[in-house]
């Protein structure tokens, strides 16, 4: 079976107090112990969340990375550098990181210089709201798995969990329906059986993002292909617990 999953990209949010606070407040919850939890929050309070957390099933993530090795890249930062201050996860492939210019080819480098780091990666995929409504979203979905795939192979693929944001449902109050996110993620884990392997499809999780919230959380979690969440907003909210105890 696979273990549920539920990341916390806290984005270009939060103070060095507000992000302690957020932590004190999962490291007291009473957290099922069943669900691997990851929060990202930017990367110049990657050093404080990493001391602050406590609680054994919640690790700590970056936003992005780069896929460069250290060097004379202005204001980027490297997977050995996030290694170096006990980092071991990243997001890569946000959404508003794609629309910041990383194409698809990029996002698989970033990923595959992740894994080669010895990260582990949170990839994320999803349509815009003019994709889907040409029917488009499978498509889009399937060449951006497509990129990855180039770029990564074999083991690297452990090292993957995968989060479907659709553009339209991000930051809007707009969540898919249960119907519309797993019909998507059933899609992806075709994708995989196809492309990659069956138990690279059995085994990857793959996480719904996109206005998650305590309330719309608990049908979510109950679809076969859901895993978890990639949750925004709701994660820097006291609610972040009860999404993460949402498959009890
Ligand atoms: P919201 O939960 O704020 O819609 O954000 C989702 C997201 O982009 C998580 O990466």
């Amino acid at each position: 079976a696979r273990k549920f999953f539920v990341g916390g990209n806290f984005k270009m949010n939060g103070t060095k107090e507000s992000i302690k606070s957020i932590i004190k407040n999962l490291n007291e919850a009473k957290l099922d112990p069943n669900v691997e939890v990851v929060i990202a929050p930017s990367h110049i309070f990657l050093p404080i969340a990493v001391d602050a957390v406590t609680a054994s099933n919640v690790a700590v993530a970056a936003q992005n990375v780069s896929n460069k090795p250290n060097g004379a890249h202005t204001g980027e930062v490297s997977v050995s550098q996030l290694k170096d201050i006990g980092v071991n996860w990243t997001i890569t492939g946000h959404s508003e990181r794609r629309a910041a210019g990383e194409s698809d080819e990029e996002v698989a480098l970033k990923t595959k210089a992740a894994i080669d780091g010895g990260l582990s990666v949170i990839w994320c995929c999803g349509e815009s709201l003019e994709e889907r409504e040409a029917g488009k979203t499978v498509e889009v979905v399937e060449k951006q798995l497509a990129a990855l795939a180039e770029k990564v192979s074999g083991d690297d693929w452990k090292k993957i969990v995968i989060a479907y944001e659709p553009i339209w449902a991000i930051g809007t109050g707009k969540v898919a329906t249960t119907e519309q996110a797993q019909e998507v993620h059933a899609a992806i884990r075709k994708w995989l059986r196809t492309n990659v392997s069956d138990s690279v499809a059995d085994e990857t999780r793959i996480l719904y993002g996109g206005s998650v919230t305590a309330k719309n959380c608990k049908d979510l979690a109950k679809q076969e292909d859901i895993d978890g969440f990639l949750v925004g907003g709701a994660s820097l909210k006291p609610e972040f617990v009860d999404i993460i105890n949402s498959n009890q």
